[in-house]
């Protein structure tokens, strides 16, 4: 059996941000990831990362205090104050950090660290390393992962958590390469295993994002929280989904229904493009259902204006992207957009150093949810919440007694080890006629047509009841067919369980919360409703169901008001 000090698993900005953490405090720590890290679904980020410079003309006058009000208006009053607090003191010093690893961010002429402006925020506040930020970062920290010799296990696919008695053993994994199953002991085991888009329909989400780290905790007993606020990006590629940045509007793209309107005048005149995700999400989605679309159900962002060298030298992954995906150039023709599921601003319940309530597992990244998003994330803070909180992850493993016992409880690791594998064993035998991939499928058809970006009470209870149909089908699989080398059958077959649980606390956190809220928005409580809902919805998992109870917000220094743009 291998042991650890730490274990990290999820190779993305916040896992590594979090392992480098804890290597320069001399701990023993490997990261975990199921694809190699500079595979990993952070590169997909691509506009920039927030943080109150002040480089960028007019936006001298930017403070930490500017950027956490612009977070917590954005997230409509649910985030927790002292944890966006945290956040944006901390900004500044992370891009420095990063600036100092060689991270290669765009330039002012004078050569500053370039910042454009992004949707809902007072000033010009998004560093970007042209739009392929998130790649760009992520080779960053990887450098300084080798440069600090961090152990990594890349394709290696965590199949179970192990916790006993309140405490965090580690983890029963799966090597995708020769199909073998080992236990890892660790005494600190971190989370930062991403979101779950592929619960959705229509996701810029890479295809192993299906929750599998949120699942895996929510079964050892670990709450989950704000579940219901699901985030639709404004702008995927027609038809792929693929990310089309929001950079492109902060560049000064427009948006235009087929009555060739700049049609963001009717719902936020001020800042037009640039409102906040959940409004523009909306507000594209409302055209279309009125109508107001191209014959393809698009909406168009037309570029063509800002000319063939500002594309070419701020936009050129957008720019690849249209021209792979549909054979357009934006530098000579607008592209066909819609919205789609983005990110979960809900998660793992953890603390602003992602502790949670098993001693010994942590979570950060998407995954986790110490509340700096609320209802509602702002597009440029996804990026900061990995390095800043991965940061604090591995800073705060490293002072802890745990991370420094090196006695594995090896019968418990076994055991979880034998109900895993008793579980493939269950898949491979299956004699059921349930084919996993409609299930999925149909999952996902059902997320976004039943609980996505306009909800309403009738529809997500049917929602619920397809949710627990394919529960139910779920039993009844066919036999997972091949061996155990690299079989995606198995391991699809193997997350699908979580998905579908995460779906029903999903449909059911949105059923429950009777009123509109950053990205919950209800067609039939429209209006937020502070006295009875400016709380946490907290899910947990137990034999015979998900329990739901709720708490309090942390207001620091901004009461709720109501939010305009
Ligand atoms: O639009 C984007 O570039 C995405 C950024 C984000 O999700 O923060």
């Amino acid at each position: 059996m291998e042991s650890h000090q730490v274990l990290i698993v999820g190779g993305g900005l916040a896992g590594l941000r979090a392992a480098i953490a804890v290597a320069d405090a001399g701990r023993d720590v490997a990261v975990m990831s199921q694809v190699h890290p500079v595979r990993s679904h952070s590169v997909a980020a691509q506009g920039g990362i927030n943080a109150p410079l002040g480089n960028a003309e007019g936006g001298q006058d930017d403070s930490w205090e500017r950027h956490a009000y612009d977070t917590v208006k954005g997230s409509d009053f649910l985030a927790d104050q002292d944890v966006v607090e945290v956040m944006a003191r901390e900004a500044a010093e992370v891009i420095y950090e990063l600036e100092g690893w060689g991270a290669p961010f765009s330039r002012t002429p004078e050569g500053r660290i370039a910042q454009r402006p992004f949707g809902g925020a007072d000033f010009p506040r998004t560093c970007y390393a042209a739009d392929k930020t998130g790649r760009l970062l992520m080779h960053t920290l990887y450098e300084q992962s080798l440069r600090r010799r961090i152990g990594l296990y890349p394709e290696w696919m965590v199949l179970s958590l192990v916790v006993e008695d309140g405490l965090c053993l580690g983890a029963v994994a799966y090597h995708m390469l020769t199909g073998e199953l080992a236990c890892l002991a660790a005494a600190s085991v971190v989370f930062a295993t991403g979101g779950y888009g592929q619960i959705y329909g229509r996701s810029t989400n890479s295809q192993f994002n299906t929750g599998s780290g949120m699942a895996q905790a929510y079964y050892t007993g670990v709450p989950l929280k704000d579940m219901e606020f699901v985030q639709f990006h404004p702008t995927t590629l027609m038809g792929s989904n693929i990310l089309v940045t929001e950079a492109a509007r902060g560049e000064g793209g427009y948006l235009i229904n087929n009555k060739g309107e700049r049609f963001m005048k009717d719902y936020v005149p001020k800042l037009m493009e640039l409102g906040p995700r959940d409004i523009v999400a909306r507000a594209i989605q409302t055209e279309i259902n009125e109508g107001r679309c191209f014959d393809d159900g698009s909406v168009y962002l037309d570029l063509r204006h800002l000319g063939e060298k500002n594309i070419v030298e701020r936009l050129p992954e957008m720019r690849s992207n249209c021209l792979h995906s549909l054979g357009i150039d934006p530098v000579k023709r607008p592209i066909p957009v819609q919205p789609g599921q983005h990110y979960s601003m809900g998660g793992i319940d953890c603390n602003v150093d992602g502790e949670t309530v098993v001693k010994g597992f942590y979570a950060v990244g998407e995954c986790a949810c110490a509340s700096v998003h609320g209802a509602n994330r702002l597009g440029g803070n996804s990026l900061l919440d990995t390095v800043v909180f991965g940061r604090r992850v591995g800073r705060k493993i490293a002072q802890a007694e745990t991370a420094k016992s090196s006695s594995p409880n090896g019968k418990a690791l076994e055991r979880a080890m034998g109900r895993v594998e008793r579980r493939l064993k269950e898949l491979f035998s299956g004699s059921g006629d349930e084919e996993p991939a409609q299930l999925r499928a149909d999952l996902k058809d059902t997320m976004i047509e039943k609980c996505g970006i306009f909800r309403d009470g009738v529809v997500l209870k049917e929602a619920l009841s397809k949710v627990t149909e394919l529960q139910g089908r779920y039993k009844k699989l066919r036999a997972i067919r091949g061996g155990r080398k690299f079989n995606l059958d198995l391991t699809r077959a193997y997350e699908l369980g979580g998905m579908l649980d995460l779906a029903e606390v999903i449909v059911r956190g949105a059923l429950a919360r009777e009123e509109s809220r950053g990205a919950h928005y209800r067609m039939d409580f429209k209006a937020r409703d502070d006295v009875r809902w400016l709380k946490h919805t907290m899910v947990q998992h137990a034999l015979d169901g998900s329990h739901f109870s709720y708490k309090p917000v942390a207001v620091t220094r901004w009461k709720p008001e109501v939010r305009k743009y």
